[in-house]
């Protein structure tokens, strides 16, 4: 079981507000779907409910996120930014570079796949799902992080495609310290979400530990397939692929894969 007196006597948590209210669970669900139970009562900006075993944990595009109990982290976190719905966008961008900071923390140098994995050596350390509500005329956010930790291998369709942090960084890791170096590393970039200029000072920070951006790409979209170049990230994180002809295509959601490396698509 995750400790919560270690991770909740100030030593290792830094922030204002995330995490400073927690729910720890043995199993649930999904964390996302508690927290935004959660949020729909009423809980504070930053309300933090972590798990030690997820029964139908969610990931992006309908598909599921499966962990292995007391070696990895699915937690999801509240957040009631002073913004619109329509900035929603931003706000995995943001989680997936805070996220990065932290591993890089921790001594791992991993990679953000569009919009929000982290891979290092192009497997999944980490999948990031954000989703949006509306309470008492403001939205909400939750922002439900998965990190493979301390996991030596992994089963079924993720067998070949996922890794951990103890793989990366070649030692077993206190789950709390990962926990509050992720929390940590986050709040500041969700804060620069809230401004033009906080948004594009991410943009430039994403930009490098990107393994997606200036690729020749393929996107799977509702419509097919198109190749492209990945050029940039508009003001919401859309990714600006140019194709062919020239055009340049906004890119909201869909599955994009750096052609020629098969092992970087989602798994
Ligand atoms: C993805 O890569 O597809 C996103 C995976 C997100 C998984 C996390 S685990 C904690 C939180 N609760 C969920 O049900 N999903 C997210």
């Amino acid at each position: 079981m995750m400790r919560r007196e270690l991770f909740g006597n100030g030593a290792l948590l830094k922030t204002e507000a995330l995490g400073r209210n927690a729910v720890f669970l043995e199993t649930v669900d999904s964390t996302n779907a508690f927290a935004k139970r959660m949020a729909y009562e009423g809980c504070p900006h930053g309300q933090l409910v972590v798990s030690e075993h997820q029964t139908a944990g969610r990931g992006r595009r309908g598909r599921g996120w499966s962990d292995e109990k007391e070696q990895s982290i699915c937690m999801s976190i509240v957040l009631r930014p002073p913004v619109a719905a329509e900035l929603a966008p931003r706000y995995p961008i943001a989680a997936a570079l805070g996220l990065c900071d932290a591993f890089a923390s921790l001594g791992v140098a991993a990679k953000i796949k569009w919009p929000n994995d982290l891979l290092y050596e192009k497997k999944k350390l980490s999948g990031i799902l954000l989703e949006a509500g509306f309470c008492g005329g403001a939205c909400f956010f939750v922002a439900g992080v998965g990190i493979n930790v301390n996991q030596t291998s992994f089963h079924g369709e993720i067998k070949d495609t996922a890794t951990s942090l103890c793989l990366a960084a070649g030692k077993v890791l206190a789950r709390e310290a990962v926990l509050c170096a992720a929390l940590n590393a986050m709040e500041p970039v969700f804060l620069l979400c809230e401004t033009e200029e906080g948004f594009e000072s991410i943009l430039a920070r994403y930009a490098p530990v990107s393994c997606t951006l200036k690729k020749a790409v393929d996107v799977m979209d509702a419509n097919g397939v198109f190749r492209g170049v990945a050029e940039s990230l508009d003001g919401l994180g859309r990714l600006m692929v140019r194709t062919g002809d020239g055009a340049l295509v906004t890119v909201n959601a869909g599955d994009v894969s750096v052609r020629g490396a098969k092992e970087e698509q989602e798994g």
